[in-house]
């Protein structure tokens, strides 16, 4: 069922790449282009880019009439629409489409210098638990120390995708800091620096509140 960001979610998204000065950055799902145009302006600001990974192809049910009268009128792809309004309200000079799916190996593997690293990535594709994994353990594994992998949907109403971050944060391999905004439809996971050695606040699996979060 693809439905984009709220406002409030698009300025958190932006406020958090903005406050990291995000210059590559990846959306995994990006539907119709609402939250990519939001990055574009970010990497603008930055002199980067943003890679956008969708498949542009319908793959679920419409989530009400006037998608599903887009999807009538244009049954093979909404590719359109996602250039128009990332025409409309961002840069898509800034944009890098990869149409295909997050799991296809030749993108995961390809090697393509623009996607080796990123300083900020949006989690927002299929809503399923082995899904979303895959998209930390394939693209959320490539942000840098100081970066940051942002989850969408993190609600009751998607029960896998909280049962993910929640694995993802407990699996502790990671040295993260994960805060639930008020918004608290989306995680934050702060990739952080190596540990000093004596910094008592940077160990894996710590976990900083902002709000009551679904992981409790
Ligand atoms: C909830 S919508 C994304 C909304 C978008 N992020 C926004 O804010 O406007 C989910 C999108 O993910 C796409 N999708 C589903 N599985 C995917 C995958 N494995 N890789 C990339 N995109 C995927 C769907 O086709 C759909 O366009």
């Amino acid at each position: 069922m693809p439905i984009s960001t709220s406002k409030a979610e698009k300025r958190l998204i932006a406020a958090e790449a903005r406050a990291i000065r995000a210059r590559r950055l990846l959306e995994v799902g990006c539907f119709k282009g609402k939250t990519t145009a939001v990055l574009s302006r970010v990497a603008h600001e930055n002199d980067g880019y943003v890679v956008a990974i969708d498949p542009m192809r319908w793959s679920s049910r419409p989530a009400n009439m006037p998608e599903w009268i887009d999807m009538v009128l244009h049954p093979f792809s909404y590719e359109r629409a996602f250039w128009r309004n990332v025409s409309r309200e961002g840069y898509p000079e800034r944009v890098h489409l990869e149409r295909g799916l997050s799991t296809d190996e030749g993108l995961v593997y390809s090697g393509a210098p623009h996607l080796r690293e990123f300083d900020f990535v949006f989690i927002d594709g299929e809503h399923l638990y082995d899904a979303v994994l895959a998209d930390f353990e394939n693209w959320g594994r490539r942000v840098r120390a100081g970066g940051k992998v942002l989850f969408h949907d993190c609600v009751g109403r998607f029960p896998e995708v909280i049962a993910a971050v929640r694995d993802i944060v407990e699996e502790g391999s990671l040295r993260y800091c994960v805060r639930w905004p008020e918004a608290a439809t989306i995680a934050v996971l702060e990739v952080l620096e190596p540990s000093t050695g004596n910094d008592k606040t940077a160990t894996a699996g710590d976990r900083t509140r902002e709000d009551s979060h679904p992981l409790d």
